[in-house]
């Protein structure tokens, strides 16, 4: 059977009117992988909800479609955002597809490489300034309340509404909710999102329990778990170099009300994570996204699980969305040699490869 996208998968519960366009990029659906190595190694049952293989490569698209068809309801032509990368790829993708202006703003040279490609060549008029996320979300906020143009950050209340689709995509494919759930935190819109939409499904009885959700910053950008802002977040994971989560309160809840945590992660941490997501289960996601994984390992290093529970880790975006990480995270290059069948082989022998 043909997959219409989210909107139309979930009409009935998505904020859908008769005169909300039906715009899709095919967005949703992602494939939930079962680790079969890692489960192994943690004596616990490890799932991955890989939401790389959305269109634009992240799980940005379930709410960015939301929000531009209702934009396009609301007959807004342009539309604007803040973005660490990720955002604005997608809000460029859904701009095009819908025949909307698009204007990004994104923290100079801390995003990577793919994500400022996709914004490009989707056509939005890409701005970068000195200053980073928190500041450039701070000016979108104030340009978007006087000016006609849409806001589609996550404070954008569509972006929740699309991205909570991902949490009953988890109970449907597993049949039940996981008892944990584990997702990076970077602005907190996509944790606040999961908890709605597990709570919305539990609540319609359409899942039998509700998971834990234990939420990862990254170290140099941990302000939930330190309890204040940061002013100049730091980390290798740049889609989370956030200081000031805009919503901050919707993770404290999630993580409060479901009996989870907010906790946080070195970039060493997020590093071993992404290689052994790539190495042992075939998976190549981006280092914000291996911030779960990296989590999950670091409680269970504590003790925090009992042998058999389950867990989903959400690896938000696709590996391929930052070459130069994964090429510095192997600290390698390929080996160079003349072309001829003898050169091959001897380099075979010298890289160990049979
Ligand atoms: N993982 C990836 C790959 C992201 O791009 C983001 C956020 C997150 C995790 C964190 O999600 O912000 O909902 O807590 N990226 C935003 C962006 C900020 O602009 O693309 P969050």
């Amino acid at each position: 059977m043909r997959y219409p996208g989210l909107l139309e998968t979930y009409r009935s519960l998505l904020p859908i009117t008769e005169k909300t366009p039906m715009l899709s990029l095919h967005e949703g659906n992602t494939p939930l992988f079962h680790g079969e190595k890692i489960s192994d190694m943690l004596n616990m049952d490890v799932y991955f909800k890989y939401e790389g293989l959305n269109p634009t490569g992240s799980f940005k698209d379930r709410g960015m479609v939301m929000a531009v068809a209702k934009a396009m309801e609301e007959g807004s032509n342009t539309i604007m955002c803040a973005s660490t990368g990720n955002t604005s790829a997608a809000a460029a993708a859904y701009a095009a597809r819908g025949g909307l202006n698009c204007i990004v703003l994104i923290p100079n040279n801390n995003i990577a490489l793919g994500k400022l490609a996709q914004a490009m060549i989707y056509g939005a008029k890409v701005i970068a300034i000195e200053g980073n996320f928190d500041r450039a979300l701070e000016i979108v906020r104030d340009i978007t309340a006087k000016h006609p143009i849409t806001l589609v950050n996550s404070v954008n209340p569509y972006r929740i509404e699309g991205q909570k689709t991902a949490a009953f995509e988890v109970c449907d494919q597993l049949g039940h909710a996981p008892d944990y759930l584990a997702i990076p935190v970077g602005n907190a819109g996509n944790i606040t999102a999961y908890w709605k939409g597990f709570k919305e499904y539990h609540a319609q009885g359409k899942s039998s329990s509700l998971p834990k959700m234990i939420g990862f910053e990254a170290e140099g950008a941990m302000a939930i778990v330190k309890g204040e802002p940061i002013k100049n977040p730091e980390t290798l994971a740049t889609a989370i170099r956030i200081g000031n989560p805009a919503s901050w309160d919707g993770a404290v809840q999630a993580a409060n009300e479901s009996g989870g945590q907010i906790n946080y992660v070195t970039d060493d941490e997020i590093l071993d994570a992404y290689r052994l997501l790539a190495r042992t289960e075939g998976i190549f996601a981006e280092p914000a996204s291996a911030a779960s994984l990296a989590g999950l390992m670091k409680l269970h290093k504590q003790g925090q699980f009992k042998k058999g529970d389950s867990a989903v880790c959400v690896l938000t975006g696709n590996g391929l969305k930052d070459p130069n990480n994964a090429i510095e995270a192997v600290a390698a290059e390929p080996l160079v040699v003349e072309d001829t069948e003898t050169a091959v082989m001897q380099a075979i022998e010298k890289l160990g490869g049979r």
